[in-house]
């Protein structure tokens, strides 16, 4: 067993706007864990590609930024190439941009030795669509968020306004189900319920309540 592999890991995977995120951070904050939002490096990885001129259809190209690109983590902020995108990478667009090349194989590649290296003591909570099936296949204990299409369009809904930026009920329905399907039907890491994950639906529980049963969980095990 290599000195990672005995750090503890919760991993909490799930369709966008399952509360997955603001989950995630809570029970990062409780227990004193660091916090890998790893949709975020997809987002990046598509801005970069963006700003360095690459298709991004052009899956090699897309991969040699994503190994490359210069970012950083702090406060709640995103920096790439030393400029805060934390609010350019939220967009709708930056959303399905960034499902575009997360459906690439070389680029999912160039990102999971970045994301492994986020596994630091006393313990990591990683969300995404893949942290327990791929990039932490030994987390200590897992879990899948989803909940109903209507209450993920008005949680995202609220999101984007609060940010400032415009959103339509219908439109964000219509976006989300195309960033549903295509995560859930690409070849690599598709976004699926696995059986060694707690599903958790949050349709009708509030975040605090998801937090506490994945706390109870994790404290109950070996
Ligand atoms: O916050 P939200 O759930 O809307 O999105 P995100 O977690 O930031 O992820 C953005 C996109 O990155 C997703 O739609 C996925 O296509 C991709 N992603 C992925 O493929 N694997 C991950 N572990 C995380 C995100």
């Amino acid at each position: 067993m290599n000195q990672s592999s005995v750090i503890p890991v919760i991993a909490i995977d799930g369709p966008t706007a399952s509360g997955k995120g603001t989950v995630a951070q809570r029970v990062a904050e409780r227990l004193g864990f660091h916090y890998l939002d790893s949709g975020s490096l997809y987002r990046l990885a598509a801005l970069a590609a963006e700003r360095a001129g690459v298709d991004l259809a052009d899956e090699p190209g897309v991969a040699s930024v994503a190994g490359r690109m210069d970012i950083r983590f702090a406060e709640g902020k995103v920096w790439l190439a030393g400029e805060d995108v934390s609010d350019e990478i939220r967009s709708e667009r930056a959303s399905q941009n960034a499902s575009l090349v997360a459906a690439l194989p070389a680029v999912r590649d160039a990102l999971l030795q970045r994301q492994r290296d986020f596994r630091q003591a006393p313990g990591l909570v990683g969300d995404g669509r893949d942290m327990g099936s791929v990039v932490f296949p030994d987390a200590t204990v897992k879990f899948f968020l989803t909940a109903s299409v209507e209450a993920r369009a008005e949680r995202r809904t609220k999101q984007l306004k609060e940010k400032g930026m415009s959103a339509i009920m219908a439109d964000v329905v219509k976006e989300l189900r195309i960033r549903d399907d295509r995560d859930m039907n690409r070849p690599v890491a598709p976004l699926k319920h696995y059986p060694d994950a707690y599903l958790i639906d949050t349709t009708d529980i509030s975040a605090a309540t998801a937090v506490e049963e994945i706390l109870g969980v994790y404290q109950k095990m070996p």
